[in-house]
Parts: structure tokens; C-alpha cells; sequence
């Protein structure tokens, strides 16, 4: 597409997302057990029978977009699915905008070189590094430590909702923004420290807050429901989508209310872990009788490309 098209795209784009949001200030919400329209999957909360992946089903590094498989909502093994249908569907099952659920397609499309009109493409596709998927993910080993990125790294997501420091009005434990940023400075110093080809320019660490931030939007941050969610990419029963909106989740609301606020959070926290990281490898390596200083060097591998730099 030339640039002034893609200047117009953009521009209509944008102005759409836009007058959703506004109008989502106006148009009254929909009840908390009617957000999932009548005739699709979860209405009511009724979701199609979910059925583990088998061999051979293609998976990806988005639980997400593994959960509508296991539930057959996108097709259970993961493959041919066509990008405009993938959007139709996030539309009704996590009530995301229609802007979002046209942006994110599309731009999965390109990244793929693929036509988002005629192609179809397979879960596993999505995991290409450093398209969307990138270094430090809060649920995923690095790709360069883990290939195989529908591998969900059990340790990672309970040490996050354990992290979490909320509480709803009948004490159930919430994830925060503040958690949020928390969490992901501390995968971005250990991950940076762990892996030699670690990488995360400021469009992946804006991916990650993204996808980090439809914990906090799409689940409500509730712990129970991520639990089941992260662990076991599976819809819990009952469950709808916590925005209630009538157009759904635009990119406007996603971005200043949360994304924004995760990503702004996560630096004043690696400074934090990264002090603390060190003078903890500092008191091992004095308790060891080995010189603190050059323990500590050694520990951190490339330390002129930090995170924090
Ligand atoms: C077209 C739609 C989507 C695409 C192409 C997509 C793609 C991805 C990819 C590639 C990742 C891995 C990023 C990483 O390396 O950490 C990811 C992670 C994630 N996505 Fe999606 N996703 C989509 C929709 C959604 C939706 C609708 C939700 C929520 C309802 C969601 C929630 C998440 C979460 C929670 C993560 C994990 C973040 C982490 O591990 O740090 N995604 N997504």
C-alpha cells in the first residue's frame, strides 16, 4: 500500500476507534451476564465443550487464541484459520472494539506477508519472534531458551498471580496495573540476564504491555479466572468478558487507560529489581568467599545494552 493510502487507513482507522469510544460514554453498558451475544459461542456463559489439544494441533504463544481452540471456537487444531474470521470471533468472545479486532488481524497479516482478505495461516505462525511475539513474556520462556512458544512456563504465571495485590469487594485477589509493572520489570532483568540473544525494543515492550494489559481489561485482573485462563487456556464456566461496553474494548480506551500505565510502571521497577538483584548476588557471593564485585559482573551478561539503558 503507498504511504498516502496507508496515511488514510490509518486515519479512518483511528477516527472509527475513536467514535466507539465516545460513544461507549453515552450507550448504556451491557449486564454482566449478557455480554456475549445471543447466538454465539458464550452466550450466558455457555461455552462449547473444552477438549485439551492433541498432537499435532498447531498452538501459540497467546493463551488467549489457545483457549478459543480448545474450545473450538477457532478450529480445534489450530490451522487454516482466516484472519477476517479470527476477528469476527475476539469480537464476541472477549467483546475487544471492531477496530481492535480489524487492527490486530490486519497487522498479524503483514507480519506474515499474508493477504489478511484470501489467506489463512496457523496458530503456531503467530509465535514468529519479534513480530508480536518478543523477549521477557510473562507466561512464555524466551524463544531462543524455549522454541516451542505454546509452551506455557507454569513457574512464571503462578509467580505472577501470586503477585497479585487487590482485592474485590468480597476479598477475591485482583491483579493491578502496579503488579503488572512489577512482574514484567522483574522477567525483563531476569530474562535480559538469562538470555545471551535477548532483545526488546520499545515496539515489543509495548507489545508486551498490550498483551499483559487484557489481564487487567478483558479478565478484570481476577485471579481465579486467570488462573484458569493461563495455566489451562481454558474459558472458565460462566464466564463473559468484563468489558461491558456496547462497542466493546477500542484501542483508545485499551491504550490510555491501561497499556500506558503498565508500560510507564515498568521502569521506575527494573531500577528497583536490578538494585536488589545485585546486592543479593553480592551477599551470596560474599557468604560463597568468592570476591561480591566480579560475581556480581559475571552474572550480568551485556550489561551496556540493559533493559534500563
Ligand atoms: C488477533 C489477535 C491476537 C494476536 C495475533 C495475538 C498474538 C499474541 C502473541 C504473538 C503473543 C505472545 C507475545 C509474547 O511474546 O509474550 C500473545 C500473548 C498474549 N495475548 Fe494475544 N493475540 C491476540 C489476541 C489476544 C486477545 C483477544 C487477548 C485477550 C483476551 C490476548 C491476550 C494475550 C495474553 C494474556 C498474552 C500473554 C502475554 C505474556 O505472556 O506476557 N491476545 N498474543
Amino acid at each position: 500500500m503507498s504511504f498516502i493510502l496507508k496515511f488514510f487507513n490509518d486515519v479512518a482507522l483511528f477516527s472509527w476507534d475513536a467514535s466507539m469510544a465516545l460513544a461507549n460514554l453515552v450507550i448504556p453498558q451491557s449486564p454482566e451476564d449478557k455480554v456475549t451475544p445471543e447466538g454465539h459461542p458464550g452466550f450466558e456463559g455457555k461455552w462449547p465443550e473444552f477438549v485439551p489439544r492433541k498432537e499435532g494441533d498447531s498452538r501459540c504463544s497467546c493463551p488467549a487464541l489457545n483457549a478459543m481452540a480448545n474450545h473450538g471456537i477457532l478450529p480445534h487444531d489450530g490451522k487454516n484459520i482466516q484472519f477476517k474470521e479470527m476477528g469476527r470471533l475476539i469480537r464476541t468472545t472477549y467483546n475487544f472494539s471492531p477496530s481492535f479486532c480489524y487492527f490486530v488481524p490486519n497487522f498479524a497479516a503483514k507480519m506474515l506477508h499474508k493477504d489478511y482478505n484470501k489467506d489463512t495461516f496457523d496458530l503456531s505462525e503467530l509465535d514468529l519472534h519479534n513480530g508480536i511475539e518478543h523477549d521477557a513474556s510473562l507466561c512464555r520462556e524466551d524463544s531462543a531458551l524455549c522454541p516451542d512458544q505454546s509452551e506455557i512456563q507454569v513457574e512464571y504465571v503462578k509467580e505472577l498471580l501470586a503477585s497479585a495485590t487487590g482485592k474485590d469487594k468480597d476479598g477475591n485477589p485482583l491483579l493491578t496495573i502496579k503488579d503488572l509493572s512489577k512482574y514484567s520489570a522483574k522477567r525483563r532483568i531476569d530474562a535480559y540476564d538469562k538470555n545471551p540473544d535477548f532483545s526488546l525494543d520499545f515496539g515489543h515492550k509495548m507489545f508486551g504491555s498490550s498483551n499483559s494489559a487484557t489481564m487487567l481489561t478483558i479478565f478484570g485482573g481476577r485471579i481465579k479466572d486467570l488462573e484458569t485462563v493461563l495455566l489451562e487456556e481454558k474459558l472458565p464456566e460462566g464466564w463473559q468478558s468484563r468489558v461491558r461496553a456496547k462497542f466493546g474494548l477500542t484501542l483508545a480506551h485499551f491504550n490510555l487507560s491501561t497499556v500506558w500505565w503498565v508500560e510507564a510502571g515498568i521502569n521506575k521497577h527494573e531500577k528497583k529489581y536490578k538494585a536488589e538483584k545485585k546486592a543479593a548476588e553480592e551477599a551470596a557471593a560474599g557468604t560463597n568467599g568468592t570476591n561480591g564485585t566480579d560475581a556480581a559482573a559475571e552474572s550480568s551478561i551485556h550489561k551496556a545494552d540493559s533493559p534500563t539503558n
